[in-house]
Parts: structure tokens; C-alpha cells; sequence
């Protein structure tokens, strides 16, 4: 059983971060030890501004029970940029720049150096840029973890689902499990959804319903 994930998205704002701290919440439960990190991190306010509670930073800290300081986000999500666009022009918009080899280098420092189980949350959807040439996609790779696939409900998140998890299969990247996250407005229930995929990949298929907690069987695949 792996002992860290990747937490990729078949889309954007489809439930990473909601995953991620729900399960983070519940192997701190369970007694585990875990850190739940957003290495690189868009649309993020400044730490005085009250909006910076709605951020993943904010979210994952909160889910670790670490207050917020400039350290804690510091160590949870070095790179952070303001702008609400995909890393690379949010990068370009500051005048900075972010290259691929630090970002996974980083990452695999600190999952060397780790005690317990680390998530990783990714950023966008599983291809989305994150560098000017490299690709969500890139960055797992680079990272040699199994990633946990985060998939809504909405229509077409079966196809988007699966062509994601066909993306990790041919790219050689191990699927740990797929997690439903119900969409706002689904047009059918995220079990029906679910089913859909299960018939298709190989990996488990779990179901979070709306504001619902981490899926049993989901936190016993993380090895401690
Ligand atoms: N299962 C869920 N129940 C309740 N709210 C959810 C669920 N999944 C996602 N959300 C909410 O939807 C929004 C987008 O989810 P988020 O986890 O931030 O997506 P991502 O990290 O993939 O961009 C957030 O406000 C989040 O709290
Ligand atoms: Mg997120």
C-alpha cells in the first residue's frame, strides 16, 4: 500500500481540496499522522485578508488543526500566486517564474523526510499547465506517488473521469482510488456516477455525497 498520494482532478473545482481534508480528517481520527500539502497554489489572497480563510492553504492547515501563520502556509504551499489563473500565467503575471525540477523536488523532499503519510493536492484538472511547458500530468510523474483521482458528478464527469484514469494508465502512473465528489446540481446521484466508472477502471470507486465525510475503505488504502 502506497504511504503518500497524489491527489489529481478529472477537472477543476471538482473536489480536491474537500477530498484531501476530509481524509486528512479522518486518519488524524484514526490516529494517524498525516500532512496534507498544496505545493502550488493560485488565487491566493494575502494572509491578512479575510478571504484567505476560503483558500486550500487555509483549508488543508485547517484540516491538520495548524493555525494559520506565514510558516504553516509557508510549508504547506511555498509557491502561491494571487492571480485566479492557471499557475504558469498566474506566475508570468508576478514577473516569476516556476520550473517543474524545483516544484518535484521539493515535493520528493519532503516525502523523503516525512514521518506518516503525506497528500499532495495537485492543482486544476490532471493536465492542467502548471509550468510553461509541463503539465499537471508531468509533475506527477515526476513525483513516482500514486495518485487518488478526485471526479465530480456533473454531466460528462464519467468521461471525464475515465479519460483521466486512461491518461495515468498510459503514462504508467499507479490509480489508487477514485473518489465521486457530488457535484452542485448533478442531474443524477454520484452513486449512479460511481457505478458508471467502477464498470470501467480497475481501481476502487468511492462516493462522497454532498457535504458528506471521508468514504470508509478510502483512509484503510493509506498505508501509515
Ligand atoms: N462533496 C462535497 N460536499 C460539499 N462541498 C463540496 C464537495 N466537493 C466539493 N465541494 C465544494 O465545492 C467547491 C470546490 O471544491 P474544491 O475541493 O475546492 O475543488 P478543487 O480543490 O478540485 O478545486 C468548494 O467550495 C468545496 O467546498
Ligand atoms: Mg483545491
Amino acid at each position: 500500500m502506497p504511504r503518500h498520494l497524489f491527489i489529481a482532478g478529472a477537472g477543476t473545482e471538482i473536489g480536491k481540496t474537500y477530498v484531501t481534508a476530509a481524509l486528512t480528517r479522518r486518519l488524524r481520527a484514526q490516529g494517524r499522522t498525516v500532512w496534507a500539502l498544496k505545493p502550488l497554489a493560485s488565487g491566493v489572497p494575502p494572509l491578512d485578508d479575510p478571504a484567505f480563510a476560503d483558500s486550500d492553504t487555509a483549508r488543508l492547515l485547517a484540516a491538520q488543526g495548524i493555525p494559520v501563520s506565514p510558516e504553516s502556509v509557508a510549508a504547506c504551499s511555498p509557491w502561491r500566486f494571487a492571480a485566479p489563473l492557471s499557475p504558469d500565467q498566474a506566475a508570468a503575471r508576478e514577473g516569476r517564474e516556476l520550473a517543474l525540477a524545483d516544484l518535484a523536488a521539493w515535493c520528493r523532499e519532503r516525502m523523503a523526510q516525512a514521518q506518516g503519510t503525506l497528500l499532495i493536492e495537485g492543482v486544476g484538472g490532471l493536465m492542467s499547465p502548471v509550468t510553461d511547458e509541463a503539465t499537471g500530468l508531468d509533475w506527477l510523474k515526476a513525483l513516482d506517488v500514486p495518485a487518488l483521482l478526485v471526479a465530480g458528478s456533473h454531466l460528462g464527469a464519467i468521461s471525464h473521469a475515465l479519460t483521466a484514469c486512461e491518461s495515468l494508465r498510459l503514462h504508467g502512473v499507479p490509480l489508487r482510488a477514485v473518489v465521486v465528489s457530488e457535484s452542485p446540481d448533478a442531474p443524477a446521484p454520484a452513486e449512479i456516477v460511481a457505478a458508471a466508472i467502477r464498470l470501467r477502471v480497475t481501481a476502487p470507486v468511492f462516493c462522497l455525497e454532498r457535504g458528506g465525510p471521508c468514504p470508509d475503505g478510502l483512509a484503510a488504502l493509506v498505508r501509515g
